[in-house]
């Protein structure tokens, strides 16, 4: 075995697949990588995520920004590569399904992980935020005042519409192969998987925006924009 082997540990991360002969059909191994390859970008994103709000507690604003301009970077790897299985047919698809059980991709480690993550993440913004005795809704009036704690934000927003992104590029990829009302394997119809889709890591962010085009047109009240979204007081 050669060092790259040996490191790596090649021999074991290649017998992680099915064999030829084991497959129910030859795209079930690009179904198996696919999945594989996604925990683990998932894996990786968490560790970084996990280094954040220390970060952010020490106003260590910078590093924690290039985290999740990192993180972004691996949302994009996960929608892009959906496209993998866009070569796989219906047909085929369906013949995959008969080895999965009642496996579901509602069960993957790495997403569940990913959507908890969000708490400590806005505890330690908001915290970051009081320090500065500035609002969420000052720091968009003037971006220039605190030029790193906007750009934090920023990378923020660039990580929420990463993850949305991943989950949209998903739901194009199960319509496209089992349709819209096909029940899954746990029984709901993809469709359900629309409601993911509209859900944010951190809607003060997306309020903060709403609430500052009222500056600008004034007007009446869009749901929950004029709340204080997530300021230091
Ligand atoms: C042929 C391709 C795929 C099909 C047909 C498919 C189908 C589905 C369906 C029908 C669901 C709804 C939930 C359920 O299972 O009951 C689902 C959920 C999910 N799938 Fe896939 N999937 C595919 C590929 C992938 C890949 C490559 C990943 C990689 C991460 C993935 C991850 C997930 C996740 C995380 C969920 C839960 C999403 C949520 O709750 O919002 N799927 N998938």
């Amino acid at each position: 075995m050669t060092e790259y082997e040996r490191y790596l540990r090649t021999e074991e991360l290649l017998a992680l697949q099915k064999g030829p002969t084991e497959r129910v059909c030859h795209d079930e191994l690009a179904f198996q990588v696919v999945h594989q390859v996604e925990e683990l970008w998932m894996k990786l994103a968490l560790a970084e995520l996990d280094r954040v709000p220390p970060l952010l507690d020490a106003d260590r604003l910078i590093e924690a920004r290039e985290i999740f301009q990192r993180v972004h970077v691996l949302m994009g790897l996960m929608g892009d590569q959906m496209r993998v299985l866009e070569a796989m047919s219906p047909r085929a698809y369906f013949t995959v399904r008969t080895a999965l059980g009642r496996g579901s991709g509602q069960e993957s480690p790495g997403f569940n992980a990913l959507l908890a993550c969000p708490p400590p993440l806005r505890a330690s913004l908001k915290a970051a935020l009081k320090r500065r005795g500035v609002k969420l809704l000052d720091l968009h009036r003037d971006p220039s005042a605190h030029p790193d704690l906007y750009g934090l934000t920023e990378a923020m927003v660039d990580f929420d519409e990463g993850f949305q992104r991943f989950r949209y590029r998903h739901l194009a990829l199960v319509r496209r192969i089992i349709g819209g009302r096909t029940p899954s394997l746990k029984g709901a119809p993809a469709e359900l998987l629309e409601h993911g889709v509209k859900q944010v890591f951190f809607p003060e962010l997306w309020l903060v925006r709403e609430a500052l085009f009222r500056d600008f047109v004034p007007g009446p009240s869009l749901d929950g924009a004029d709340d204080d979204p997530g300021g230091a007081h």
